[in-house]
């Protein structure tokens, strides 16, 4: 492992604002390889001159044990060693996968992220997880471990497609519900228009606003014994939304959090007029569907690995701000979305 495990990043290790090449400013003279996508490398060459580099293909697939077996061969061709630096210019697909196969190549290489999504700007590449999927297993092969630094650009995020733009916004929305009592909440409600313009000065203090949240929450509970699956308000009912719609993570979330709600106001800890003002908020940002569970959508919830003997832990919420954790039995979640 490389000498950043187990540590947390320091706020001062996430550049935000800092343009994309600079990332060259940090390698000291180290031999590097650029992991990234084909999107990126024909929208952003300038960024990979006078680097290796290691382009995939992109999209979720990629994140599997054979891509990590790919890279390794390209490692060993380039004969790199120890004092190699790896960076991940990406969203969070090529984030995990670069954070993983950094982590166990030779027992660990120093690394730094690019963040080129949204998503991976707020949530990917910040709080030092990585891995792969196995199979249909989403993440279930990876570790913990924390680059040395993060770049996010939101220039970046011009680039990006309105849906995965509209994915990261749902993951904004997300930390606007878990803590930061109603401050980002009532900025984002000020700002709605400017920040779906991907107005650069909004987003930039939207995307230290998540960073710091995340950072904070992690710092406490860095192996997700506890604390931190506050994160995961949503996400339980997101992932067999995301599975079964085929819609991108941060959309599903926002479907997630809507089903999370109704279940707080049904055990009567969240008051029905805070639910409303929550779902306008979301309607403002585009999100007004519903998505109602299915059979096959709890199909995968009972094969959710955060399951602990029959019951769901769920993340749900008294108020802006305050979350709580619940755990259900499958048929009682059935009942309360009746
Ligand atoms: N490690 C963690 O803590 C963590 C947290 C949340 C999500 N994730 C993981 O992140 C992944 C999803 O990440 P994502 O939403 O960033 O998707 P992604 O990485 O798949 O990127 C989405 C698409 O956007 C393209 N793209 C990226 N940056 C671009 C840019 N600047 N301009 C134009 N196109 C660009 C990519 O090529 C890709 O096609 C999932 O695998 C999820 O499991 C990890």
């Amino acid at each position: 492992m490389t000498e950043n495990t187990n540590k947390s990043m320091s706020n001062s290790d996430i550049k935000i604002g800092l343009p994309a090449v600079a990332f060259k400013e940090f390698l000291n003279n180290r031999r590097t390889v650029v992991i990234s996508d084909h999107n990126l490398f024909r929208l952003y060459p300038d960024v990979f001159d006078g680097c290796d580099k290691i382009i995939l293909p992109s999209g979720e697939d990629a994140k599997s044990l054979k891509t990590i077996e790919v890279i390794i061969s390209e490692f060993v061709k380039l004969n790199l060693d120890r004092n190699s630096f790896i960076i991940g210019f990406g969203g969070g697909v090529i984030c995990d996968i670069t954070g993983f196969v950094a982590s166990i190549f030779m027992r660990g290489l120093s690394f730094g992220f690019i963040a080129s999504t949204l998503l991976a700007q707020i949530d990917a590449a910040i709080g030092g997880k990585n891995g792969v999927n196995f199979g249909n297993h989403k993440n279930y092969i990876g570790c913990f471990n924390n680059p040395e630094f993060v770049i996010c650009d939101p220039i970046l995020l011009k680039t990006l497609s309105d849906q995965e733009y509209k994915s990261g916004l749902g993951e904004v929305l997300k930390y606007a519900l878990i803590t930061n009592k109603t401050e980002l909440f009532n900025y984002l409600n000020q700002n709605t228009e400017s920040l779906l313009n991907r107005n650069q000065d909004i987003l930039k203090f939207v995307i230290n606003k998540c960073v710091k949240t995340k950072s904070d929450i992690v710092s406490v509970d860095l192996f997700d014994k506890g604390f931190r699956q506050i994160l995961n308000f949503g996400h339980s009912f997101g992932h067999c939304i995301e599975k079964i719609e085929n819609i991108p993570h941060g959309m599903a979330v926002v479907y997630g959090m809507k089903i999370a709600l109704q279940i707080s106001v049904k055990k009567g800890v969240l008051n029905p007029d805070r639910q409303n003002e929550i779902l306008m908020l979301f309607a403002k940002f585009g999100f007004n569907q519903e998505i109602i569970m299915r059979d096959e959508h709890f199909k995968i919830l009972e094969g959710d690995k955060k399951k602990n003997l029959d019951l769901i832990k769920l993340v749900i919420i008294n108020d802006i701000g305050k979350t709580a954790f619940l755990e259900l039995k499958i048929d009682e979640i059935k009942d309360l979305l009746k």
